[in-house]
């Protein structure tokens, strides 16, 4: 089911700082922020070879991050994106397991325009599971 790693996600309290950091500290490409107000988060991709790092700040009321911010006030590893090739044939599969799907289950749209499904982290070892469908 699982392919590629996507990117790996990075909440961060500030991301002006974090981009700067990023870029010029460890001489990285970030991206352009992003506002996603349908996820409730401002977002950068930091480009590296292999995959991207994604550092996301929370944007406006109720960002889904907002409570992570609060227990890791100086940012943390927040999910893992995996690439799938066919998101509802993974949702089935996932579902008749017994994994939770979080928010209505269906596929939203992720900062790449693409569909996105994330995975309750009590399922998988403590761990927020992002899928991708390219
Ligand atoms: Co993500």
């Amino acid at each position: 089911m699982l392919g590629r790693v996507n990117h790996i996600a990075i909440a961060v309290p500030d991301l002006a700082v974090a981009s700067a950091g990023y870029r010029e500290t460890l001489g990285a490409t970030v991206s352009v922020p992003q506002s996603l107000p349908e996820h409730g988060v401002t977002v950068v991709f930091v480009e590296l070879p292999n995959t991207k790092v994604e550092l996301l700040e929370p944007l406006g009321e109720g960002s889904p991050i907002a409570a992570f911010l609060a227990k890791n006030p100086d940012g943390g590893m927040h999910h893992i994106c995996y690439e799938v090739d066919d998101i509802f044939a993974a949702r089935e599969k996932l579902v008749a397991a017994g994994a939770r799907v979080l928010g209505n289950g269906e596929p939203k749209t992720g900062a790449h325009g693409k569909p996105v499904l994330f995975l309750h982290p009590k399922d998988f070892q403590g761990t927020l599971i992002e899928l991708e469908q390219l």
